[in-house]
């Protein structure tokens, strides 16, 4: 995750830019930079690796800008180096940017192919050559800008300066967080209200989508069809409360919307974007690995659930997942080769932090997947392997549910080579999925008003079941916890295959059945326990993909489309359906979605 600050008509522009890279340090602070515009009308670019203090050392005394952007980098594509830090140019055209632009090489060879040439690894510099390229062909700044947006694939905010053009900066963001806020006289650009604070008078949180163009005292937004829209600006006293949870109601919402960013940044740590490969990781090796232990509670376990399917599939890996109060009390077995995972959001579930004190008793490697660096899981753990889910404030966990399962998708391959079963190329084709995946939840996320349209019918009903098959079926699981813990619906997941063993007796006219139903080896089974679950009166919801929506028309009552994903990160894109559909349920009924009766975030007691 990276952080963004601009600003237009400030009387000294690179100060104010210094302040707010320093406020968005905790965003990422392996390198800083920023392009000003000075009295002149000349643009300068400074750019420096490490923290914010190493850029504003290179600031030239007397510079006087009135018009800049800047950045904080965690680095994504390329290293942190001088010359992948951003801004990245091209021309006129000064660019910084927080995501990922997915299809970035395939831009990157038809711009070679006309003769560009590029001085940087990273997936920035081709925006900056496409909005010059448009702009060489005549277009004006705006327009050109306008024309590249819709080429850009993936979850993306980005930051725009021309050179010579002191009296407006751009923004757009899809996936990625963005603000404009005005001031007395003055235009501002940020990542969040943080690095705006002092200044902004007035913010204006941007849509998924949205174009702007900030000048001094005026923004202008347009929407993704390029509409001109009116975007509220709210005082910047309250915007501090409004800071954590931007345009969204509650903060699971703004969680599951931040979904595509953190997934983004979580996938980054662990891979290579340029050479579609996993990072080693120094003290990880799967190939003497006789099997994987995976310990947690409640959906950092169902995580783990998942990740089984993947092990074994991709890596010929055995797998024992096991909830953390049940495996420290049973007295378990090791075995010599075991590798030990714990997987915790917080890093302090009491449960979870026995269990591991159990395995490092008993001379297991433990390896801590968690969120909170600092946690006592971290701590005490043989190796740390992070999900940077950033700070996780609804208690129903959803993006650090998705970050789990994306470093442990990355964590599958990584052990499919150790062990000698994937190849280059599958190797390649499983992380160019896992880079895909953040566009394409954005996407998944667009279906929200539908999803949102059945949740009144599934809040009048007192129990749901949830089905699916293969990875699917622990995803029914955590959608059945997601849906108990903040509408207080009764409601279970099941494999699809376990229903004639027992559930189908639940089924009576009318009552809700959400199936996972993805178009892959496994549909005609799960088509077939729609069949019988519709047949026998129930309310179908199938969430499918395309080619599993013609499959189903007519055969279940309400489908919900999803884009189609891959082995690895289809899974993603339904959690991100069951989760604003547990939502906007729970918001229908009323309750207190954040903090849901009796729960806590953090369970650091038994
Ligand atoms: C459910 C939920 C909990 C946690 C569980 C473990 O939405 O958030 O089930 O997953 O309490 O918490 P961590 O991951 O902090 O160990």
């Amino acid at each position: 995750m990276c952080g963004i600050v601009g600003v237009v008509g400030h009387q000294k522009a690179e100060s104010f830019i210094l302040e707010g890279l320093r406020r968005l340090e905790y965003r990422g602070y392996d390198s800083a930079g920023l392009g000003v515009i000075d009295r002149a009308g000349k643009l300068h670019r400074l750019r420096a690796a490490g923290k914010v203090q190493a850029l504003a050392d290179k600031i030239p005394a007397g510079l006087g800008g009135t018009t800049a952007v800047g950045h904080t980098r965690w680095a994504t594509h390329g290293a942190a180096s001088d010359d992948n830090a951003h801004p990245h140019m091209a021309g006129r055209v000064l660019v910084v940017h927080n995501g990922i632009i997915e299809n970035f090489k395939s831009l990157r060879e038809e711009l070679a192919a006309r003769g560009r040439t590029f001085s940087s690894q990273t997936d920035t510099e081709v925006v900056a050559h496409l909005i010059d390229q448009e702009m060489q062909s005549g277009k004006d700044p705006v327009e050109a800008f306008r024309a590249v947006l819709p080429r850009l694939q993936g979850a993306f905010a980005l930051g725009v300066l021309i050179d010579g053009e002191s009296s407006f900066i751009m923004g757009a963001r899809k996936g990625a967080p963005l603000i404009a806020g005005m001031g007395e006289d003055e235009g501002y650009l940020g990542s969040d209200p943080l690095a705006l604070s002092g200044h902004a008078r007035r913010i204006m949180f941007l849509e998924d989508g949205d174009m702007v163009i900030i000048r001094k005292g005026a923004i202008e937004a347009f929407d993704r069809d390029g509409a001109r829209v009116e975007r509220a600006l709210v005082p910047a006293e309250t915007s501090h409360v409004l800071a954590e949870k931007g345009n969204h109601r509650h903060f699971m919402e703004k969680e599951i919307h931040e979904q595509p960013e953190m997934i983004g940044r979580t996938v980054s740590h662990y891979v290579d974007a340029f050479e579609n490969r996993v990072h080693d990781i120094s003290g990880l090796d799967f190939r003497g690995a006789s099997r994987l232990v995976i310990v947690g509670c409640g959906t950092a376990a169902y995580a783990g659930e998942i990740a089984r399917y993947w092990f074994g599939s991709l890596a010929r890996l055995a797998v024992e997942v096991e909830i953390a109060s049940e495996f420290r009390y049973r007295d378990p077995v090791f075995l010599p080769g075991d590798i030990a995972l714990f997987i915790s959001q917080s890093g302090e579930t009491a449960d979870t932090l026995e269990a591991m004190r159990l395995a490092a008793a008993a001379g297991v490697q433990t390896l801590a997947l968690v969120n909170t660096a600092h946690s006592t899981i971290a701590r005490e753990a043989s190796l740390v392997v992070p999900t940077l889910a950033g700070p996780e404030i609804g208690v129903a966990s959803t993006k650090a549910f998705t970050c789990q399962l994306s470093a442990l998708a990355c964590l599958a391959v990584l052990a499919g080579r150790h062990r000698g079963h994937l190849d280059r190329a599958q190797e390649a084709g499983h992380v160019a999925s896992l880079l895909a995946a953040p566009g394409l939840m954005v996407r998944a996320i667009e279906s929200e008003d539908e999803i949102e349209k059945l949740a009144q019918g599934i809040a009048g009903y007192p129990t749901v079941l949830y089905l699916g098959r293969n990875q699917y079926f622990p995803l029914a699981l955590e959608a059945a916890l997601k849906l108990k813990e903040i509408s207080y619906i009764h409601a279970e997941g099941y494999a699809a295959g376990e229903l004639k063993h027992g559930p189908i007796a639940l089924i009576e006219e009318g009552m809700p059945v959400i199936v996972i139903a993805p178009h892959d080896a496994l549909f005609d089974k799960t088509r077939s326990s729609i069949q019988q679950v519709a047949s026998r009166g129930a309310h179908v919801i199938a969430l499918t993909d395309p080619d599993g929506a013609s499959a189903l028309a007519g055969e279940a009552a309400r489908i919900v489309t999803l884009p189609s994903g891959s082995q690895l990160t289809s899974v993603l894109l339904f959690a991100s359906a069951v989760q604003l559909l547990a939502y906007h349920v729970a918001v229908y009924k009323g309750t207190d979605v954040d903090q849901p009766r009796n729960l806590a975030k953090s369970v650091t007691v038994e």
